[in-house]
């Protein structure tokens, strides 16, 4: 497998508060890995510097093979619009927009018309079985089904790596673990990677890999992958 994201001796300080203070972490093509550490070790912040949100103080990020934390905010913005996909805790869906608009959007942003951006967006709400609350607004469905459209928002557009920042910390376990389950097939089907920041140790164990985040460093999980 090939490196597809590339972080090192990453640092980054919020005023006094060291954050990120040398942070090695890389993720092939198609690897699912989970990031766990203790709330405010940086997890956040560090998915952030990943996905080229936020500039490093030290260090560099490569996402294959070229690197994004000297790009200019425009051209790093069109690589996440293009390449990336995130699912955040609490979906950020569109209120205004139905759930299939909120899922259409990433291809009608990067220039795919109106029917073709449709019918992909039908065919991964049907996928993640959620096809029957397409034209519900987000406040018309379940946090469940809400979280699953944020899933299909993500993966839409066929990105190369996904950020999910505890994408079903919202969710009762049974909720969390459909959502999980449908994100991880179909990353795995269009072999995208995904970087799934989790504090429980049983939406970890999906992962093909562990790492964990502690005092601004990262070392590989205590825990034992299944
Ligand atoms: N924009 C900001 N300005 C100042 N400090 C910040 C900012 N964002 C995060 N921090 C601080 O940086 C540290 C790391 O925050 P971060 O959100 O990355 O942690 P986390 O590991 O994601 O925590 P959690 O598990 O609670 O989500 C915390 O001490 C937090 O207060
Ligand atoms: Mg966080």
């Amino acid at each position: 497998m090939t490196t597809l994201l590339q972080g090192s001796r990453l640092g980054l300080a919020f005023g006094v508060n060291q954050v990120l203070d040398g942070v090695d972490v890389g993720i092939d093509r198609g690897e699912l890995v989970a990031v766990m550490g203790p709330s405010g070790s940086g997890k956040s912040t560090l998915l952030h510097v990943l996905a080229g949100l936020l500039r490093p103080d030290a260090g560099q990020v490569v996402f294959d093979g070229q690197r994004i934390d000297s790009l200019s905010e425009r051209a790093r913005s069109r690589a996440r619009l293009a390449r990336m996909g995130f699912v955040f805790q609490f979906g950020d869906l569109i209120p205004e927009l139905t759930l299939v608009e909120n899922v259409e959007l990433p291809l009608r942003l990067t220039g795919t018309s109106s029917r073709p951006a449709r019918r992909a967006a039908m065919e991964l709400l049907s996928r993640l079985e959620i096809e029957p609350v397409a034209s519900r607004r987000v406040n018309e469905v379940s946090g469940g089904q809400a979280q699953r459209a944020a899933v299909a928002r993500a993966l839409v557009h066929r990105p190369e790596v996904i950020f999910a920042d505890e994408p079903t910390g919202s969710l009762d376990t049974l909720a969390g673990e459909l959502v999980l389950e449908a994100l991880i097939a179909v990353a795995r089907e269009q072999s995208t990677a995904v970087l799934l920041v989790t504090h429980e140790v049983r939406v970890a164990a999906y992962a093909d890999r562990q790492v964990s985040l502690r005092d601004g460093h990262m070392s590989p999980s205590l825990t034992a992958t299944r």
